[in-house]
C-alpha cells in the first residue's frame, strides 16, 4: 500500500499567499502523475483561514484543478470549520503524517511546532526550539557567529531594536557607517525591509518604519548594507545527514531582493552557480557546518550576501523555504534531480521524525 500524507497550509501570517503556492504546486505536480506512478496518496489538504482561523478540510480527487482549490480557499463561508487544536486533534487520532507548509508567524516560528510536539503529531513539524532560533535573525545570526570564524563566514553589524530602546538606538544607528538595511527580526518575504543609503538624512523615515514593524514584531533591526550579490543554498535532511542542494545566485537590478522583487517574478532571475564555483562550495561547506549544528529536519534554505572581495555573509535562515512553482528551492531541487513530488516522497521516507524528550527526570 502506498504511504498517506496530508498538507497543513494557508495560516494566519501575511505568508499565507506563499503557504498557498507552495500547496498548489505540489497537488498540480502531483495530479499530472498518472495514478498508477504516483509515490504517496494523499490523504487530506487541511487549510487554516487567514479570515477566521479555522481549519477546513478539502478532498483530493483527480479532477481537482487549482482554481478548484482557490474556490474552496477563499469560499470559507460554504463549509464549516473547526479551530485548530480540534483539526490537530483529529490528525493525531488518526496518526496521520503531515507536510506543514503554514509558512511565516506561528506556522515557522515554533508556534505550531510545540502543539505538534505537545500531541505528538507525525510529519514535518520538527523542533518547536529550532524552529523559533531560525525565525530569530538576531539570534541566528548571534548563533552563526559564534559557531564560524570570521574568515569563514561574516554576519553583518546589527542593532536591535524595541520600542522601549528604539531612541537609544537610532542614536547609536547614526554612527553605523554608510547605508543601512531595516527590516523585521521575525517576518520574512521581505515584508517591511527597506535599504536606506543615509542614516541621519532618513531618520524620519526610519523611525516611521521601525514603528510599522513594531506593530507586527516584538522586534526591528537596523543592519549594516552588505554590497555585493545575492546567493542562497538549501539542504535536505534525514537520518543519515544533510545533503546540500545547489547554491543559488539571485540577480535583481538593484542587487536587492526587497519585497517588489519577490512579489514580481520578472525582476529576479535565478541562477545555478554550482559547479567548481569557489564561493559556491565555500557557501555549501557553510550551511554544512550549520545545518548540523542545530537539529533540523526535512529541510531548510540559509540567504547570503557575498561582498566584492568574495566575503560571504549570513542573511538567514528559513525553516520552511517556499515551494511554490519557480521559488528558489524548487528550482535548486530541480538542479539536484528531483521534482516537489520526489521531494514530499523523500520527506515521508527518509527524514526522522522529532521526538520531545521526557521532561521528567527520574531520580
Ligand atoms: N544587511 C543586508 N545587506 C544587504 N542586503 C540585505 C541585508 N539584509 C537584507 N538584505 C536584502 O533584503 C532581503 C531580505 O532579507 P532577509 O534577511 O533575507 O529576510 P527575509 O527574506 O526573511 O525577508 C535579502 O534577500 C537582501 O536582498
Ligand atoms: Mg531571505
Amino acid at each position: 500500500m502506498l504511504p498517506e500524507v496530508s498538507f497543513i497550509f494557508g495560516g494566519i501570517s501575511t505568508e499565507s499567499d506563499s503557504s498557498i503556492s507552495s500547496l498548489e504546486h505540489i497537488i498540480s505536480s502531483y495530479l499530472t502523475i498518472p495514478d498508477a506512478e504516483r509515490p504517496f496518496s494523499v490523504k487530506h489538504l487541511y487549510h487554516l483561514s487567514q479570515e477566521d482561523c479555522l481549519v477546513r478540510t478539502i478532498q483530493v480527487h483527480s479532477a481537482l484543478t487549482s482554481s478548484d482549490m482557490r474556490a474552496y480557499i477563499s469560499d470559507t463561508g460554504a463549509r464549516r470549520g473547526r479551530t485548530l487544536i480540534c483539526a490537530l486533534d483529529e490528525i493525531q487520532s488518526r496518526k496521520e503524517y503531515v507536510v506543514n507548509l503554514l509558512h511565516g508567524q506561528f506556522g515557522e516560528d515554533g508556534g505550531v511546532q510545540t502543539l505538534a510536539a505537545l500531541l505528538g503529531l507525525r510529519g514535518t513539524f520538527g523542533d518547536p526550539y529550532v524552529a523559533s532560533l531560525t525565525m530569530n535573525k538576531y539570534a541566528m545570526s548571534s548563533f552563526v557567529s559564534s559557531l564560524l570564524p570570521n574568515e569563514v563566514v561574516k554576519v553583518p553589524r546589527t542593532r536591535l531594536i524595541k520600542s522601549q530602546n528604539m531612541i537609544d538606538e537610532m542614536q547609536i544607528a547614526k554612527s553605523l557607517q554608510g547605508p543601512i538595511v531595516v527590516k523585521p527580526n521575525s517576518l520574512g518575504s521581505s515584508l517591511f525591509t527597506d535599504l536606506f543609503q543615509d542614516t541621519a538624512l532618513s531618520e524620519p523615515d526610519i523611525v516611521a518604519l521601525l514603528h510599522a514593524i513594531l506593530e507586527y514584531d516584538s522586534s526591528a533591526l537596523l543592519q549594516e548594507f552588505i554590497p555585493g550579490s545575492e546567493y542562497s543554498c538549501g539542504c535536505m535532511i534525514d537520518s543519515l545527514g544533510v545533503t546540500v542542494l545547489p547554491v543559488i545566485k539571485i540577480e535583481t537590478e538593484r542587487r536587492f531582493f526587497g519585497r517588489n522583487e519577490k512579489c514580481s517574478g520578472d525582476l529576479v532571475r535565478l541562477k545555478i552557480v554550482d559547479c567548481g564555483d569557489t564561493i559556491s562550495n565555500r557557501i555549501k561547506s557553510i550551511v554544512s557546518r550549520i545545518a548540523t549544528s542545530i537539529d533540523l529536519y526535512n529541510i531548510a534554505r540559509f540567504d547570503f550576501r557575498v561582498d566584492d572581495s568574495a566575503g560571504i555573509w549570513f542573511l538567514e535562515c528559513n525553516y520552511i523555504p517556499g515551494l511554490g512553482r519557480g521559488n528558489i528551492f524548487p528550482t535548486m531541487l530541480e538542479s539536484h534531480g528531483m521534482t516537489v513530488i520526489d521531494l514530499i516522497s523523500f520527506l515521508l521516507s527518509k527524514s526522522s521524525q522529532f521526538k520531545r524528550k521526557d521532561h521528567r527526570i527520574r531520580y
